[in-house]
């Protein structure tokens, strides 16, 4: 079977389809547009996306699994610096839990992402339990406790004081969730493309009133495998964890925005 459906009638011939294509998957030709090698497709879906006259069908990426909008919003600069710049790193959260409805709408954005070559290939775990993420915290502790014994850490000291003496949780913040990125365990592109696609998700967020923030010390101790944490969630066979972020309802709001190291660029 062929990989594109062209309507003849509606193709102009415009050869838009074939410069949009990152693979070179199709050519303008003397009869209208060929595939020339369809099996180098990426299922990107530009070509069906850019077509002027919806001419164009592609087997891998249909043309109805896309949506049509008559204006592709345009933020202006403000908006969209002040959008990006607002987002933080929640730490203090509401001991409110958020609609599974809500929480699906993260991840469905996430999966969005950009990846190279349009690997994808991240799959999620919402964690709804709090008493996972509690035994979560407990486990990831007793991993630094451990570390610790080898190599004195200052923010893992820190950390554990705040947990076995005051009773805080530096893991997870309070947080009422947790949101998993795993891949198969031989995905080379397992940790990028996780990273993107909860970066996304983290943007996302802000637009639900929701708070985020990436679960770093649990993925630190996730990442050793160390196995007291990683039998809490049940990973499924041949598939590892490859990113967390924790979610909620944030406490407190942010009045300004926070500033960064000076922008260092070299101009070539
Ligand atoms: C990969 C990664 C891991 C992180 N891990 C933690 C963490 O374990 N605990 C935490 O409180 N913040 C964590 N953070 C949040 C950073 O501290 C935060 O992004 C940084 O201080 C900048 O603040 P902002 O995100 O509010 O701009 C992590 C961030 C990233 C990107």
């Amino acid at each position: 079977m062929k990989l594109f459906e062209i309507n003849q009638e509606q193709c102009t011939q415009c050869g838009i389809c074939t410069k949009v294509c990152p693979v070179g998957v199709l050519d303008l030709g003397v009869n209208g547009i060929e595939e020339t090698f369809p099996h180098a497709c990426i299922a990107c879906g530009h070509c069906v996306a850019v077509c002027p006259t919806a001419a164009i069908d592609n087997h891998q990426t249909p043309q109805v699994n896309q949506e049509t909008i008559e204006k592709f919003p345009v933020l202006d600069k403000k908006t969209a610096q002040e959008f990006l710049r607002s987002r933080r790193s929640i730490r203090c959260y509401k001991n409110i839990p958020v609609p599974r409805d809500q929480l699906l709408e993260l991840v469905e954005i996430a999966r969005f992402a950009p990846t190279g070559s349009n690997s994808q290939g991240i799959s999620y775990m919402i964690v709804e339990d709090t008493r996972i993420l509690h035994k979560a915290t407990e486990a990831t502790i007793e991993w630094m406790e451990d570390q610790n014994k080898t190599l004195s850490h200052w923010s893992f000291d820190y950390h554990i004081r705040s947990y076995r003496e005051k009773g805080n949780d530096p893991i997870f913040r309070g947080a009422p969730h947790l949101i998993l990125g795993t891949a198969q365990s031989n995905f080379p592109r397992a940790r990028e493309n996780t990273v993107f696609s909860l970066t996304y998700l983290e943007l996302y967020a802000t637009a639900l009133g929701l708070g985020s923030c990436w679960a770093g010390l649990f993925e630190m101790c996730a990442f050793s495998n160390y196995e007291p944490l990683l039998k809490l969630f049940n990973v499924p066979e041949g598939k590892v964890l490859t990113g967390a972020v924790m979610v909620g309802y944030p406490q407190y709001s942010y009045k300004r925005l926070v500033d960064r190291n000076p922008l260092d660029v070299t101009w070539l």
